[in-house]
């Protein structure tokens, strides 16, 4: 008989529990109140809304990152990585390479028009070269260990297998953190170097009006050392050689840097609104966006240099193998510059 009491007591007590929680649940779905109303919130949509967007809560440990349960940055991050920036970054590429085999087709190489005379004159001095050569050599096994680490896993990852593709990319990877370096001092030689052939002046305008005479035959716009063209590329060399070297270290020496919320605070000067209080992973996510898309638009412009440089246009690799060039083609491409250093080299008249 006590048994059958005390079931009976344990039944009413279950069916009590079971119809206090469910009455719980139907009241938050109807009224959208959390129960209890403990965390001061309206509903749980609220509050799963609240941790989704990575809101910060609060926290005992010593780590403010701690009181992010999720960082939703880390999401639209990766969206950006393996969509629009791989996505446009290749479609650039493939553009660039398209582009430059029409205009192959349509230009041809681009001839000394005048003829080699075999009387060379000097141009670029064994430092411009050595400069030259540490900045493009890095540059381009950056390029190709960067590229490794956007789309590797899309393009050799199935061909080569997970092994190999994991040797090369751990060794690529060392590649890529070492030779920054030599990329950034060849930069900084260049820049040294190269700066005051560079300064735009009135003669640049005209030479761009002409498109540069590289669409048509017979047509050479005057230039000096540089052309229009070519301190196009030093500058944009220069800086976003600067400013994907800047994201590089950022990224070797992770949560060291504020970059973004300086430059953002700046930039809202102009009116912007862009956050100027970044977490620390928050500066890291900028900084690795940043890095792709500068490298990714110097890659695309670079590989129109080197085709200009070598197979597109005859004589031009000399001044950078040799150091020196046909006079004709330096006459061509350069008029003023042979000029002047042909004034430079006049051997004073004796005296009487
Ligand atoms: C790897 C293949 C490359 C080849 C064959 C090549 C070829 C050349 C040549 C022939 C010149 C001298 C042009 C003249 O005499 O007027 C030159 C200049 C220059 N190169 Fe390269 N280059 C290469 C890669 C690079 C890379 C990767 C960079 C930068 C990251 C670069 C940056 C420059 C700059 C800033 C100049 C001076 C401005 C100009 O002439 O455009 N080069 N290059």
């Amino acid at each position: 008989m006590i048994k059958k009491i005390i079931a009976g007591i344990m039944m009413v007590f279950l069916i009590n529990v079971a119809i206090i929680s469910n009455s719980n649940i139907a009241m938050a779905q109807s009224k959208g109140e959390v129960p209890g109303q403990t965390l001061g919130l309206k509903s749980d949509a609220d509050l799963w809304r609240f941790v989704r967007n990575g809101n910060t809560g609060s926290t005992q440990m010593k780590d403010e990152l701690a009181a992010v349960m999720i960082q939703s940055e880390g999401d639209n991050w990766r969206a950006l990585r393996n969509g629009p920036i791989s996505v446009f970054g290749g479609i650039g590429l493939a553009g660039i390479i398209g582009l430059l085999i029409v205009f192959y087709l349509y230009r041809g190489k681009i001839k000394v028009e005048s003829g080699l005379t075999g009387e060379t004159i000097l141009r670029f001095a064994t430092i411009d070269r050595f400069a030259h050569w540490l900045m493009a050599g890095s540059f381009v096994l950056l390029a190709f260990t960067g590229l490794n680490m956007l789309y590797g896993r899309y393009v050799l990852l199935p061909i080569i297998g997970p092994e190999f593709f994991s040797a090369i990319s751990v060794f690529g990877k060392y590649i890529h953190n070492y030779l920054s370096f030599g990329f950034m001092i060849g930069l900084a030689l260049a820049f040294v170097l190269w700066v005051r052939h560079n300064i735009p002046t009135k003669i640049d305008w005209e030479w761009l009006k002409k498109g540069g005479g590289i669409f048509k035959a017979g047509m050479h716009p005057p230039a000096k050392k540089f052309n229009a063209g070519q301190k196009m590329i030093f500058w944009i060399t220069m800086i976003g050689g600067l400013s994907v070297s800047m994201s590089g270290i950022a990224l070797m020496f992770p949560f060291e840097t504020t970059m973004f919320s300086e430059t953002f605070a700046m930039l809202n000067v102009f009116g912007l609104d862009l956050p100027t209080n970044l977490t620390a992973i928050q500066e890291q996510q900028y900084n690795q966006l940043w890095h792709g898309i500068v490298s990714l638009g110097l890659m695309i412009m670079i590989i129109a240099h080197i085709y200009i440089g070598s197979v597109g246009m005859e004589g031009a690799i000399d001044a950078m193998n040799s150091g020196k060039v046909d006079r004709n083609w330096a006459k061509e491409h350069h008029n003023l510059w042979v000029k002047d250093e042909d004034e430079k080299n006049k051997k004073p008249e004796p005296a009487e």
